[in-house]
């Protein structure tokens, strides 16, 4: 298959050109510069610019693309960095998806559009939440119409929390917690609905070779977990303690409203799309997935 991945610069997309090259795919990377090689193609999302023959013999499309959600505090031009660097792109390769009659367009999106869904479990049915990463999603998704009026096979990539050895949350929390700074946060009671790179970007090549999937799906791992028990399971996966607890006011005093929603929200979110269509995933606790990934 012949998959055009944008965003593939990052944490998941370096990771999922690698995975996709050894299953013996044929990728090309969509650049905002000029190509390095002739495995790249060059486009600039704002002015809507993507090199002439990009989609020739393009079996489906990845979007990836988006500035970090958790990079620096959300002031107002954040936001607007935030939403336009996902809702750009997104609509453009959509409207290019629709143009070349791409059959797939596999496009991101994350668990925060549920917002703070407490202790239900939340699987792609359920509706979306309250709060500015949930109205993100929700136009972020929306972005995609274009791809699926066109009747092209579209998937809502919900990524939970991607635990990786290499960034993310992990690559923040693994040195607090090995300096004996690892900590409960707020009252521990919130969901956390994490996932293994491995298994992220496993489950996307399964959804690029199973076509009867489509919508939304839950990119996270079957048994989500409450932050305590995360906090608990880093902390016996870098074999130190973590007795301490930062206060809920004290999170949204120092990181405003940027910690309270990627912090203190709750998503018990399932993978539902994923197991109904057989996905085998590799880690199934969230202690498999942090042996698996971080050294001790
Ligand atoms: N990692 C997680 O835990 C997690 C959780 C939920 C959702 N997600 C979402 O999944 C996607 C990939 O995540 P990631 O962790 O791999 O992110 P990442 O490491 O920050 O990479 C994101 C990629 O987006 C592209 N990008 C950055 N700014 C852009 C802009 N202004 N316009 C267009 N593209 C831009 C870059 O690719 P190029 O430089 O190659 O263009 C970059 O490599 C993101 O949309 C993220 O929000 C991730």
């Amino acid at each position: 298959m012949r998959v055009l991945i944008a965003g593939s610069s990052g944490l998941i997309g370096s990771a999922l050109v690698a995975h996709l090259r050894a299953a013996g795919h044929d990728v090309l990377r969509l650049v905002r510069r000029e190509p390095a090689g002739p495995d790249e193609r060059s486009w600039d999302p704002p002015a809507a610019r993507i090199d002439e023959g990009t989609f020739d013999g393009v079996d489906a499309v990845v979007n990836l693309c988006g500035v970090g959600i958790a990079d620096r505090p959300w002031s107002g031009a954040r936001r607007q960095q935030l939403r336009d660097s996902r809702t750009v792109p997104t609509e453009v390769l959509a409207a290019a998806v629709a143009d070349h009659g791409v059959a797939a367009f596999l496009s991101g999106s994350a668990v925060g559009i549920y917002g703070d869904a407490g202790p239900q479990e939340v699987d792609e049915r359920a509706p979306s939440g309250g709060g500015f990463l949930a109205e993100l999603c929700r136009d972020w998704e929306g972005s995609a119409r274009k791809a699926q009026e066109a009747g092209a096979r579209v998937v809502l990539l919900r990524s939970g929390l991607v635990l990786s050895r290499r960034g993310g949350l992990l690559g923040r929390l693994r040195p607090l917690f090995k300096g004996f700074l690892g900590a409960r946060l707020g009252r521990g009671t919130q969901y956390m609905p994490w996932i293994s790179l491995d298994d992220h970007i496993g489950a996307i090549r399964f959804l690029l070779e199973h076509p009867e999937v489509s919508g939304p799906v839950n990119l996270t791992g079957p048994l989500p977990v409450t932050n305590t028990e995360f906090t608990a399971a880093l902390a016996a996966a870098v074999k130190r303690p973590a007795g301490l607890a930062v206060p809920a006011f004290v999170l949204k005093a120092t990181m405003g409203v940027m910690g309270e929603e990627m912090l203190l929200y709750s998503q018990r979110a399932v993978p539902a799309a994923l197991q109904d269509a057989g996905f085998p995933f590799r880690h199934v606790t969230v202690g498999e997935a942090l042996s698996a990934v971080v050294d001790r």
